[in-house]
């Protein structure tokens, strides 16, 4: 089963004494990387997404935090240091927090829907992606580039390897309301299922195929700090 966990961030988060109160749930580790994020809505999303990926891989394996052993590296995907069939992902945008995890390679990604520069899509997109794009009527077009964003990431968090495997390297079909990763043999092997979180945010989640759908469960940060040790 791939479980999905859900955190919206409140608007009083954001102050500098709850992130203390969350930075003592952090091991000292995840407190120094804490420290290098350029504001204070990104320190709020890593604390919150450390924090959750805790929170929701201890619940999908009925497991006590000290029993996992979550590493977050500089750079690449983070990863469970002593569980080799338990994978998660996070990702974060806006007020939205969200970990998936699951029993095979996941990825996942977040992003709201926003006015974004068309340009991009001849960078990143195929062509037949940007085709479907154009087809698309005014108003939902963003909505379809977000939606196609979304799906690369989530594959590219999947198989670990971030923007450095190139976006138009795949191509993403419809199909009967969901979507196909098509072009190259590795893609192919992976399946994709998006969800719209409300009128503002889409979240798309990414794994090998064949794969359950997925469940999702909202949580908040309390709901988390209740059921996690402290570090300090
Ligand atoms: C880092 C990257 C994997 C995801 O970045 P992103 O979409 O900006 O951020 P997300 O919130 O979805 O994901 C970030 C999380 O992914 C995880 N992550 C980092 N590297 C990863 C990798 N190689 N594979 C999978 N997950 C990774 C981390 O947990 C990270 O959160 P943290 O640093 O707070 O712990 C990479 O694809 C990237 O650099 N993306 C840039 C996106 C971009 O240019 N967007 C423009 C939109 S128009």
């Amino acid at each position: 089963m791939i479980q999905v966990f859900v955190l919206q961030l409140e608007e009083t988060q954001y102050s500098f004494e709850f992130q203390d109160t969350l930075l003592q749930y952090l091991p000292e580790a995840g407190k120094l990387r804490v420290k290098d994020r350029l504001n204070n809505s990104s320190k709020l999303q890593t604390v919150a997404g450390e924090l959750l990926a805790r929170y929701s891989v201890g619940q999908y394996l009925g497991k006590p935090d000290q029993e996992i052993n979550l590493e977050f590296g500089e750079k690449g995907k983070p990863h469970i240091g002593n569980l080799e069939n338990t994978h998660f992902n996070i990702s974060h945008s806006g007020h939205y927090v969200v970990c998936a995890v699951a029993h095979a390679e996941i990825g996942i990604d977040v992003e709201r829907i926003r006015k974004v520069n068309l340009r991009i899509a001849e960078r990143f997109f195929s062509p037949s992606e940007i085709d479907d794009l154009m087809a698309c009527d005014e108003e939902t077009r963003m909505q379809y580039f977000i939606t196609l964003w979304t799906i690369k990431e989530s594959y590219l968090k999947a198989i670990g390897r971030g923007l450095t495997q190139h976006l138009n390297s795949f191509t993403i079909v419809r199909n009967n309301g969901s979507y196909l990763l098509t072009g190259n043999e590795e893609a192919e092997g992976y399946g994709i299922e998006t969800l719209r979180l409300n009128h503002e945010y889409l979240m798309a989640v990414c794994a090998p195929l064949p794969h359950s759908p997925f469940a999702i469960r909202h949580v908040t940060l309390i709901d988390i700090i209740k059921t996690l040790p402290k570090y300090t």
